[in-house]
């Protein structure tokens, strides 16, 4: 149904639920933070706050698509962000690793890669792929139920000695949930007792149809070991993302979703972000849960230091004054009294939710979703 929560319209628009709630009643509206309005009042409370909606279906909005028009109107092209997943020892480490050697620039720069989450490689014929590093079941899930999807393309290993396994099956539920179209790489096809057309046929009772059969999914054999046919798979990667035809505006303020957070003994927290539009410079004030920082420094996987970082670039940050849990949104905010505003609040619902509170806030924390 076209409706949406208070607390839900505070959470993307990143404004207080109490203004939100103060706003509705001059319009003569008595609402709490749980009550549900219908679009047209969320709209007129996005335009009181300089914001615009854009109506979304409810699959969009669970697939994690933002239910603002921003994407809509932007030009740029972007990388596409490819998640790697499948059955335990299918081979998904080794796979990543493989793709990496492929990267060019890795290898002008001497290879010592540090792990992060995310990756970016550039092909050979110019063009960056972005890997997220194997997110667990339960990472992915955390993101998707967050809103912040990130994948636009899943990789689904198939150990072709091995055959569709029990976590296949649960990462073919997982892409289609997200809405994120599936690249099969048959993997380990240098083994003796590799059966790849076995898993094609297996594939098919989950509606994965191969091009070969007059579906529409690419389906890859590669071996990670032999380092078989990568470029076959990095192929049908760009394929994939040319039909998806992505773009985010590279020129507002930034937004990502952190991919992982650590505090480190030297450096102190250091999250990695996915940025997903705008660019991230150093300098810029963010908020992510109830951490905030002025970054002080960008990332990338080789430890290079970036002056900025454009959509579907990862880079560590390091500036925050706590690690935010994975799945949170980042955001680039005007000030640092409103960062100190916005974080403090969150802590305080947090507390309040945790005592079991005066304030009905139901979701897991306000989060920013400028
Ligand atoms: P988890 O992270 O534990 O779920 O495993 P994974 O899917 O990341 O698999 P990983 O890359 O760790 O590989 C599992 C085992 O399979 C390792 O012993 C690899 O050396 C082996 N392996 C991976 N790819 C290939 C391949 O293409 N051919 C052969 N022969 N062995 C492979
Ligand atoms: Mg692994």
């Amino acid at each position: 149904p076209d409706v949406i929560t208070v607390q839900e319209l505070s959470n993307r628009m990143a404004v207080r639920g109490v203004d939100i709630i103060k706003f509705l009643m001059k319009q003569g509206l008595m609402m709490k933070i749980n009550d549900v309005i219908d679009t047209d009042t969320a709209e007129l409370v996005a335009d009181e706050f300089g914001m615009t909606v854009r109506r979304v279906s409810e699959s969009d909005v669970e697939a994690g698509f933002l239910s603002d028009d921003i994407d809509e109107e932007a030009t740029t092209p972007r990388a596409p962000v490819v998640a790697i997943m499948g059955h335990v020892d299918h081979g998904k480490t080794s796979l990543l690793d493989a793709l990496r050697t492929t990267d060019v620039a890795s290898g002008e720069a001497g290879g010592i890669t540090q792990h992060i989450g995310a990756y970016q490689v550039r092909t050979p014929g110019g063009d960056a792929v972005t890997f997220l590093d194997t997110p667990g079941h339960a990472a992915f899930s955390a993101m998707r139920t967050r809103g912040a999807n990130v994948t636009d393309i899943v990789i689904l290993v198939v150990a072709a000695d091995d055959g569709v396994m029990p976590q296949t099956i649960e990462s073919i539920q997982h892409a289609k949930a997200a809405g994120a179209p599936i690249i099969v790489a048959i993997n380990k096809v240098d083994k003796p007792d590799a059966d790849p057309q076995k898993v094609i046929n297996e594939l098919l009772q989950y509606e994965i149809i191969g091009e070969a059969l007059g579906g529409d999914t690419q389906i890859v054999e590669v071996s990670a070991k032999s380092k078989t046919n990568l470029d076959g798979l990095i192929e049908a990667i760009l394929l994939q993302a040319e039909v998806m035809d992505l773009k985010a505006d590279p020129e507002r303020s930034a937004e990502g979703v952190v991919i992982e957070a650590k505090l480190d003994k030297g450096r102190g927290p250091v999250a990695t972000v996915l940025v997903k539009r705008g660019t991230l410079r150093r300098g810029d004030i963010v908020v992510a849960g109830s951490a905030w920082g002025k970054v002080r420094a960008l990332l990338n996987e080789r430890n290079e230091q970036l002056t900025e970082a454009g959509p579907s670039v990862p880079v560590e940050i390091l500036g925050l004054d706590e690690a935010p849990s994975p799945g949170e949104p980042l955001a680039v905010v005007e000030s640092e009294a409103r960062a100190r505003e916005l974080t403090e609040y969150r802590a305080r619902t947090k507390r309040e939710k945790a005592t079991g509170g005066i304030n009905q806030v139901s979701l897991v924390d306000m989060m920013a979703k400028l």
